[in-house]
């Protein structure tokens, strides 16, 4: 049994409406508290983890505006909080998230997206954030959905998970990175695919064997999953764990001698860093480093 202390988020500690979440296999009904004037997530600490929970069941977590700036709220606290290490965002066991919300947009002119960036909002704080973040996937995760959960660093999916990007059916194609990280994900063919027929059917197994998400779990365990990954990343050094993603994030973008160089660059600083000469000293007394992210 996991051992973890709660404490809210700094800008969540004010006297805010509590709630109860249970946190799958952790077994124990752990308190949590809603951020300020957030309507729509739920962001607790655990540990040294970060986990936030989309909560808005009734439109299935369709994200909407209001959503999203929360969420990057949320995600921008946690990244600037020393004590945290990785960050774990879910859904409902019904829906991680089923996509941008169709009514708020439905209406929306050329000129009103284009002038106001639409969507470009979503990613600014995922490309920021240097701490890593692990998708828990269940149920719907499609559209924007999908795309949110490709947007993370790792993902997980409950078994009953279903993957699509649907919106050629309702008249537009992805607008969030779908036709970029599905594509590197799963393939050109699989893709296409998926975005040209907009078929809600790519299930969990199929999503794995694809290497669209790392590992398949039952409904009820896999934020237990996340979780553990999420703590055993936070005992690590900080400083590699975010040089290492920093790293892998730079091999999609630059050719290969270039993403080589990099990597070697990063390598290299790690060793002006006491964390390291802690890891190494701690291997050769036989015994666990404890890494001060210096
Ligand atoms: N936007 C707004 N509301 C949504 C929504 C969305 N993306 N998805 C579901 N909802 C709402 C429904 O309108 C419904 O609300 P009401 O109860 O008020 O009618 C509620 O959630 C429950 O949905 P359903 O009754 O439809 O539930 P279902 O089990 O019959 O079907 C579903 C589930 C297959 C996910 C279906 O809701 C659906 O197809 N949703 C739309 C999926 C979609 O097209 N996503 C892509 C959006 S576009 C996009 O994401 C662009 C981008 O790249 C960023």
């Amino acid at each position: 049994m996991f051992k973890f202390s709660l404490r809210p988020i700094s800008r969540a500690a004010s006297s805010v409406p509590t709630n109860s979440l249970k946190i799958g296999s952790f077994g124990a009904m752990y308190s949590t508290k809603h951020s300020h004037n957030h309507k729509f997530i739920v962001t607790e600490v655990v540990g040294k983890v970060g986990l936030v929970k989309l909560n808005r069941p009734k439109a299935l977590n369709a994200l909407c505006n209001q959503l999203f700036v929360e969420l990057n709220e949320s995600l921008l606290a946690l990244d600037n909080d020393p004590k945290i290490g990785a960050v774990v965002l879910t859904g409902s066991e019904r829906a991680f998230a089923a996509g941008a919300d169709i009514v708020e947009m439905k209406d929306s002119e050329f000129v009103k997206n284009y002038t106001s960036g639409f969507l470009s909002h979503w990613v600014h704080q995922f490309e920021k954030m240097r701490k890593p973040v692990i998708a828990a996937v269940n149920g719907f995760a499609l559209g924007g959905g999908c795309e949110l959960a490709m947007m993370c660093d790792i993902i997980y999916a409950g078994e009953k998970a279903v993957f699509g990007q649907p919106e050629i059916v309702i008249g537009t194609i992805p607008g969030a990175g779908g036709t970029q990280r599905l594509t590197k994900a799963v393939g050109k063919s699989k893709a296409m695919e998926m975005i040209l027929t907009g078929s809600i059917n790519m299930t969990a197994q199929e999503a794995y064997q694809f290497g669209l998400v790392s590992s398949v779990h039952p409904v009820d365990k896999v934020v237990d999953v996340a979780m553990e990954t999420a703590k055993t990343i936070s005992n690590r050094s900080m400083l590699s764990v975010q040089m290492a993603k920093e790293s892998i994030n730079n091999s999609f973008e630059v050719p290969l001698a270039s993403g080589l160089k990099m990597e070697r660059t990063m390598f290299h600083s790690t060793f002006a860093t006491k964390d390291q000469k802690e890891g190494m000293n701690a291997f050769a007394e036989k015994r666990k480093p404890a890494y001060k992210n210096e």
